[in-house]
């Protein structure tokens, strides 16, 4: 794939980028949609009637349509919000009055912290329990499983289709975390069997502060806003208000226009290359690290060896510090995240309290960086560790 596409590659020609899981790089074509929106347009959506205006509005409304084809679901079924920590706390407080105590919300033991802190506050605020899969809990009493479909620290991909369709007949509630899987392969939501679904415009070369919310609108029926504001009603009087029943009730107050039309813009960005070509870009770059890693015998410091993952891997030194590692590192012009990397309860199961490093790829990343990135990690253990 094209590094000159890249900006940021392009005024950092020796930069060697491994931290795609953290945040992507924003490809020229999408720093353009932002620009042209506020060079040419600059109007609000929704509220005026002037041309300007209904300019903003329609390319809005088209970014939702297109997110919608990206996952396979249709435009009302997509709840624009700010990242996709805000899309799970609107999931979470949306479901708060389908709970009850004794009702079991269950997560899977690789969430990121976001997929954990606000199902924790969910539980304490209605007396439901917070489970999680190691604890093989009673499926009858499971309302709401919420689990991430990639891990941001091994790159598991997680196939709990048996336990979604048994949960399923029970009337469970099933909330999948794609922050780290949406960039990496072609992903249905409803084939997964979501019936809400989170992501983050940023992890997909997108600007920051937008996060997308897919909900079936069985399960929107039953969600409740986080967020009250204008543009989210049908009529309105001095004591009350009748809230609209489509997605329009989620989105209270002016949204991130130009980072919506900068998503749009690498949606189509990535429809040209093919998401099926993204994958094979990101499993060759997998096999080719994994290849690497034990040719010069770092395999043995891997966090996890799963057999199908994406592009992100962990490695764990026995007496070098991450962060020591990730300071070499960058003195090497290679940027990698270094520390728990947002998975306290994975880190705390694993038994590693100083976290991992971590290298994770994106459409820009070469082999090259990764000779490069294993050459300065073992650089760093001739130095540290003799
Ligand atoms: N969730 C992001 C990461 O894993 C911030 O690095």
């Amino acid at each position: 794939m094209n590094r000159a596409d890249f900006p940021v590659l392009v005024n950092h020609p020796k930069l060697v980028y491994l931290d795609s899981a953290n945040t992507t790089l924003k490809p020229k074509a999408v720093i353009d949609a932002v620009h042209t929106y506020y060079a040419d347009c600059g109007a609000n959506i929704g509220r005026a009637t002037y041309r300007l205006a209904e300019q903003a509005t329609s390319a809005y409304d088209a970014a939702r349509h297109q997110t919608a084809q990206f996952i396979g679901a249709a435009p009302d079924e997509i709840i624009f919000t700010h990242s996709t920590t805000y899309a799970l706390n609107q999931a979470a407080w949306g479901l708060r009055s389908t709970l009850k105590s004794g009702d079991i919300i269950l997560l899977s033991d690789h969430e990121h912290n976001s997929n954990i802190i606000v199902w924790q506050q969910l539980a304490a605020q209605t007396g439901a329990r917070l489970a999680y899969l190691s604890d093989q809990p009673p499926l009858k009493n499971v309302k709401i499983l919420a689990f991430t479909l990639a891990s941001n620290i091994t790159g598991q991909i997680f196939d709990h289709s048996k336990l979604i369709s048994d949960l399923k007949k029970t009337g469970a509630i099933i909330v999948i975390d794609a922050a780290q899987a949406i960039s990496k392969m072609p992903l249905n939501a409803a084939q997964l069997g979501a019936d809400l679904l989170a992501f983050s415009a940023h992890k997909l070369y997108a600007p920051s502060g937008v996060g997308v919310l897919y909900a079936n609108l069985e399960t929107q029926a039953r969600l409740t806003p986080l967020v009250y504001g204008s543009q989210t009603f049908a009529a309105i009087s001095r004591q009350n208000t009748q809230l609209l029943s489509n997605f329009e009730r989620f989105e209270a107050g002016t949204p991130n226009i130009e980072g919506a039309l900068g998503l749009a813009a690498a949606l189509k960005y990535l429809n040209q290359i093919s998401m099926a070509k993204v994958q094979a870009h990101d499993q060759a770059l997998v096999t080719y690290a994994l290849s690497q890693l034990q040719k010069y015998r770092l395999d043995q410091y891997l966090v996890g060896r799963p057999r199908c993952q994406v592009g992100v891997l962990s490695l764990n030194h026995p007496r070098i510090h991450p962060h020591d590692f990730a300071l070499f590192l960058d003195n090497a012009n290679i940027a990698v995240r270094a520390g728990k990397a947002c998975s306290d309860i994975l880190m705390q199961k694993l038994g590693l309290g100083r976290g991992v490093v971590r290298l994770s790829f994106g459409l820009y990343t070469t082999k090259s960086d990764i000779d490069k990135f294993i050459a300065g990690y073992r650089k760093t253990m001739e130095r540290l560790d003799g």
